[in-house]
């Protein structure tokens, strides 16, 4: 083989890593064994044990120490969530919950869920850039996060070889608490216990993502939800980055405040 050629094949071997999990082409942070992560067990409507948090997480003004992650695309804080049929927000049963994408995964048909906490510096140092790119008035440095990753998972009762590949991580510096939302390939909406088709995975009662606060005034539908048009979830964003969502979840009510009450003490 020519120096050149060789020149050549290193030249597509990198172009071909930017399309991989970790390359800089890719919307998702990193993620796979090799990151060390945990791998959920391979159980229709399963879910991870008891994940006890390292850093507790504020999610609209309550402390959590501990998660689940939901083979159905939730990342729960009270209890495992098995419910395969998504209901809108907020929900009557009042579950605080993070539904990156809530619907019927068979992971014994395909694919996995993996997570792991993180204290890495090289990702902390990506995620911050991120959102303190989308959030500039807040300059943000990560100092711990979970990162859930659905890796194309299939839909219960499949036919197909579909599979979704989506992400949601958790993060704060202690002060501030973010939830970004990465969908990379959105293949099917459906699974066939909510009258999905078995072939394509769509129909019926489609995923739903956004998030549910457990009382009925804090909670976030991302559009196109239940509806056919999710499937389209990997082009749009909040952040103008498609297929990227990202949120300021902790309690706006308390950060964001502005006493003028205290004030008016002076006069007294
Ligand atoms: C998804 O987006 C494509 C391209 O814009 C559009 O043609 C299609 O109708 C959309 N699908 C749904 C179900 O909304």
């Amino acid at each position: 083989m020519s120096p050149s050629s060789v020149f050549f094949l290193l030249i597509l071997g990198s172009m071909v890593d930017t399309k991989t999990s970790s390359g800089k082409g890719s919307l998702l942070y990193p993620y796979g064994p090799h990151q060390g992560d945990e791998t959920n067990p391979k159980h229709d409507d399963g879910t991870s044990e008891a994940i006890s948090l390292s850093v507790p997480f504020t999610f609209y003004g309550k402390t959590y120490q501990t998660v689940f992650v939901n083979n159905n695309g939730v990342i729960s804080f009270d209890g495992p969530v098995r419910q395969y049929t998504p209901d809108p927000f907020p929900l009557v049963d009042g579950h605080p919950f993070v539904a990156p994408y809530w619907a019927d995964v068979d992971n014994v048909l395909g694919g996995d869920i993996l997570y792991r906490q993180t204290t890495n510096p090289v990702l902390l140092e990506d995620i911050s850039q991120d959102i303190t790119q989308y959030f500039p008035q807040n300059p943000f440095t990560a100092t711990w996060a979970l990162v859930v990753t659905w890796d194309h998972v299939a839909y219960y009762g499949s036919t197909s070889e579909k599979g979704n590949t989506f992400q949601a991580v958790l993060t704060t510096d202690s002060k501030m608490f973010y939830i970004i939302f990465n969908y990379w390939d959105i293949q099917w909406t459906t699974g066939a216990a909510s009258d999905g088709d078995a072939e394509t995975g769509l129909g019926g009662t489609p995923a739903h993502a956004g998030f549910n606060s457990g009382d009925d005034t804090n909670f976030y539908n991302i559009p196109g939800s239940q509806t056919d048009a999710i499937i389209n979830i990997t082009t749009t964003s909040n952040v103008k980055v498609p297929g990227r969502w990202v949120f300021r979840v902790d309690d706006f009510q308390v950060t964001g405040v502005d006493p003028p009450q205290l004030n008016n003490n002076c006069w007294l």
